[in-house]
């Protein structure tokens, strides 16, 4: 399986756009499609979709439920699955329920978290970490229509959703029943950590979460089997892997795999695969059957959740080395083309994250302002060794609409008063056709990355080692910014080798017999290789007969 993430008006300005586009979708290899939330929102508090007024209706410019039905009818001829957010922490302020609790209304209060007085807000203030802690800070609002504070851990127009009252449950799963209706086969369970609250703890991970995860896998299990739950649980790995439940009492079918992708961009300030390569020894160590979702880039910001612990016995220390990555993807440090922007700047925490597409943040839009061939290849070739990285690994791989063309930053968002706060808009800009079009020629930039990501697509599809069954471990290289991956299913055995420096590396994998390079077609030795910068090799064990 391939994933493309994509909003569908960037993408193709509606529903039924969207559908008029899934040759190209095809074309690009995608076979599941992540719809971004599509439903009904107010027009400036929308948190890019995430604040819902009303899960059963389609935001009026996209289309309507017919349309999503269509679409999902369309893809399934095609073979594609359709993935969509289900935001069930918060709804928008102007949701019908929160419309009645702001009138007083004491059964839609209490589907919210209301108080008259500070106290207990101020309990929660001290012990529940911020979300926001820049754009919008605080854990709770003052409404004054009812002169309560309401529970905001997000926006201040996204209320927290009191699943301690059981008609939110209910209500919420109907609504996740009406969504699997029109077709949608896979449910994104957005911020599921979050969903419940309860004085006195980080209000993040608790017990109960996990209870209802289960309720809502038990009950799309009886009453829609083939529907599948993916939880974005954007946390360290230990709090990650208990969202797959059980054996015996499983949650989630699929998860992301947010450490890898920070420690990916990590490897590419530090040209240091070190943490990496632990990254990815102790996701081998999992059960084969915990599915993952890679990814380089989404819609959010790259938080520096990393394994300080890790890091400091390399030397690290995670505050002055959260500063460096910033600096670096700000182009600011260590030899950096890349472009990106801070995101929550949090002076007191130096907890700053980063935004910014891929192709920026690989160097390519600098490159392509300085006029200069050679550092646009390097930084082509950067982005295609992620990329390749990413396919290499166990799991799905998601890649984010624009990314299979170089699609660089986006700065109209700076123009858009309410906008201009949220860095994240920088990577969500318009899907840009006349780009697309340039991509026929093999040539042109777009054409270059297509190309060659496609070729790392098909590569993938047509190798059994590449099935999620692979015995999938880390190989030593003898040099740090060397990475090296071995996969074997059944008789077969390919070798990634990927070079996080933009230096030509010589280094020692050992692995003896001969070997052919999948995208080059040559044989190539891997028990010293030698790679250019930023340079990558797909090496398959030659039968020997
Ligand atoms: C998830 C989304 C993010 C949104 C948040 C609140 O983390 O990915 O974009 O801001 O939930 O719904």
């Amino acid at each position: 399986m391939l994933g493309m993430m994509l909003y569908v008006d960037n993408f193709a300005e509606n529903l039924k756009g969207v559908k008029r586009k899934l040759s190209y979708l095809e074309e690009a290899g995608v076979n599941v499609i992540h719809l971004m939330p599509f439903f009904d929102t107010d027009k400036h508090e929308s948190d890019g979709g995430y604040a819902v007024k009303d899960f059963r209706k389609v935001r009026r410019d996209l289309g309507d439920m017919e349309d999503l039905k269509a679409l999902t009818v369309a893809c399934h001829r095609r073979d594609m699955c359709v993935c969509c957010d289900f935001v069930m922490n918060h709804t928008s302020d102007q949701h019908e329920w929160a419309i009645r609790a702001r009138q007083g209304d004491g059964e839609y209060m209490s589907r919210y978290f209301f108080y008259d007085n500070d106290e207990i807000p101020k309990q929660y203030d001290a012990i529940v970490p911020q979300v926001f802690p820049v754009s919008a800070p605080g854990n709770f609002t003052w409404i004054e229509d009812v002169r309560h504070f309401v529970m905001t851990t997000f926006h201040p127009y996204q209320w927290d959703l009191n699943y301690h009252n059981p008609r939110v449950f209910n209500e919420m799963v109907y609504n996740l029943l009406y969504l699997v209706n029109q077709g949608v086969d896979i449910v994104r369970l957005d911020a599921v950590p979050y969903i419940w609250k309860e004085p006195g703890t980080t209000c993040r991970n608790l017990d109960r979460v996990h209870t209802i995860v289960r309720m809502l896998r038990l009950i799309t299990e009886i009453v829609c089997p083939g529907v599948l739950l993916l939880g974005e649980v954007v946390m360290e790995p230990e709090k990650v892997v208990p969202y797959f439940g059980t054996i015996e009492k499983p949650e989630c079918h699929m998860l992301y795999n947010v450490t890898t992708m920070a420690s990916i961009w990590n490897s590419v300030a530090t040209r240091d695969i070190r943490l990496l390569k632990h990254e990815l020894d102790k996701v081998s160590e999992l059960p084969k059957d915990y599915v993952f979702l890679n990814y380089l880039r989404c819609h959010d910001d790259i938080g520096w959740g990393l394994d300080y612990g890790f890091l400091a016995s390399l030397g690290m220390d995670e505050f002055s080395h959260k500063k460096y990555l910033n600096d670096y993807f700000l182009g600011n440090a260590g030899y950096s083309d890349s472009r990106g922007a801070v995101y929550n700047d949090d002076p007191v925490g130096g907890d700053a994250r980063m935004c910014g597409t891929t192709a920026s943040l690989c160097g390519i839009e600098t490159a392509i302002e300085s006029g200069d061939r050679e550092r646009l290849q390097k930084a082509v070739d950067l982005d295609i060794m992620l990329h390749s990285y990413m396919l290499m690994l166990s799991g799905i791989p998601v890649i984010c609409s624009g990314d299979e063309i170089g699609r660089l930053n986006d700065y109209s968002y700076l123009e858009d008063e309410e906008k201009k706060y949220d860095s994240r808009y920088i990577h969500r800009g318009r899907f840009e056709w006349e780009l697309e079009k340039k991509k026929k020629s093999g040539r042109s930039l777009q054409g270059q990355i297509f190309e060659r990501l496609s070729e790392i697509e098909r590569i993938r599809a047509s190798h059994t080692a590449f099935l999620g069954d692979a015995d999938v471990r880390s190989i030593n290289t003898y040099d740090d910014s060397v990475i090296c991956v071995s996969r074997i299913l059944d008789d077969e055995e390919i070798i990634g080798v990927f070079n996080f420096s933009e230096h030509e590396k010589t280094c020692w994998p050992g692995a003896e017999g001969t070997y052919r390079d999948l995208i080059s077609g040559e044989i190539t030795p891997a028990k010293e290789i030698t790679l250019a910068g930023y340079g990558m090799y797909l090496l398959r064990r030659e039968r020997s007969y």
